[in-house]
């Protein structure tokens, strides 16, 4: 195992790279029957993974993250080879955060050659980012399976900010009956708003400006539904209202739908998830509030 970059505290960072590695390193994590919670990253990492990283610290003794860009879940015309890959700055952030290890595979360590199998959650994975992104989520799923089969952790820790995600990853878990707690932590944002995103590189200064519509539409609906709003297409017609002042933002979708099921609600009757994309120049931002149904 390579020794890493020093944190201030003047730590080293324990990194794995190959599974007999990271198999090595876990068996001494966990030598005195210390529980493990894991964060999946890409890496580019921010403030929003680092909030996860802060929260697997008080949820078990050991944390371990993964960075790996998983050429699965990127479309072909999607954004695999341009994703930004700042290792060594990561390497400092997580340093600093004291993670117990780094796992940075390799595309061979997670698809050894030949690989052909695939793991899919049906019905929620063909909707709202699914739609946009056919394959997305079997990716999604394909990745993270491997990564807790390796890891082995007893708890995962993955963000509202991608809440359909998060969703079809415990739904994979429940039925696959992996020993694992699925824990979420809640969006950190911008001070004007906008959801820390590693794609938020992409934007021009203007489309920065811009992009804050996202969560300024989402405000709007709040607000409304606060005021006692019910009416899905009235929600949805405010965002799109706040959007109009945004020339550069292009809507996906406007979504308002069952948290559980992603089925689109008529009227928010009682808890709902409203959910948002755009494209933003050369970005796709996505985000998303949680009514809790009060
Ligand atoms: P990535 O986009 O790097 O995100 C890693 C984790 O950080 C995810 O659980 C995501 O929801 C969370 N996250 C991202 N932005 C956040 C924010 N602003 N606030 C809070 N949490 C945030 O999601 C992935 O990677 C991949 O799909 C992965 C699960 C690693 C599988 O490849």
């Amino acid at each position: 195992m390579p020794a890493g970059p020093r944190s201030r505290a003047g730590r080293r960072l324990a990194r794995a790279r190959s599974l007999a590695s990271l198999r090595k390193a876990l068996a001494r994590l966990r030598a005195r029957g210390e529980r493990v919670a894991f964060v999946p990253t890409m890496g580019a990492l921010h403030e929003g993974h680092l909030s996860l990283v802060r929260l697997a610290r008080r949820s078990a003794e050991r944390v371990v993250v993964s960075v790996f860009v998983n050429p699965l879940q990127f479309g072909p015309r999607e954004d695999y080879r341009r994703y930004p890959r700042p290792l060594a700055r990561d390497r400092a952030l997580l340093a600093a955060e004291r993670v117990d290890l780094v796992w940075e595979p390799g595309v061979e360590d997670v698809y050894p050659p030949g690989d052909c199998t695939r793991v899919s959650v049906d019905g929620l994975s063909e909707v709202l980012e699914g739609a946009s992104r056919p394959g997305h989520y079997t990716g999604v799923c394909t990745v993270v399976a491997r990564l807790l089969n390796a890891v082995q952790p007893d708890v995962l820790w993955l963000g509202q900010k991608d809440a359909q995600q998060a969703l079809v990853l415990e739904r994979m878990c429940r039925d696959l009956l992996l020993p694992v707690a699925v824990c979420r932590g809640p969006t950190v944002r911008e001070e004007d708003g906008l959801a820390l995103s590693s794609r938020n590189a992409y934007l021009s200064h203007a489309e920065r400006q811009q992009a804050v519509a996202l969560s300024q539409g989402l405000a709007a609906a709040w607000i409304l539904l606060k005021e006692g709003e019910r009416s899905a297409a009235r929600l949805a017609a405010a965002i799109r209202r706040e959007w109009d002042g945004y020339p550069l933002v292009r809507e996906d979708y406007i979504a308002i739908v069952h948290p559980e099921t992603l089925a689109p609600l008529q009227q928010v009757r009682g808890p709902a998830l409203v959910a948002v994309a755009a494209h933003v120049g050369p970005a796709r931002l996505i985000d998303n509030f949680p009514w809790r149904g009060r």
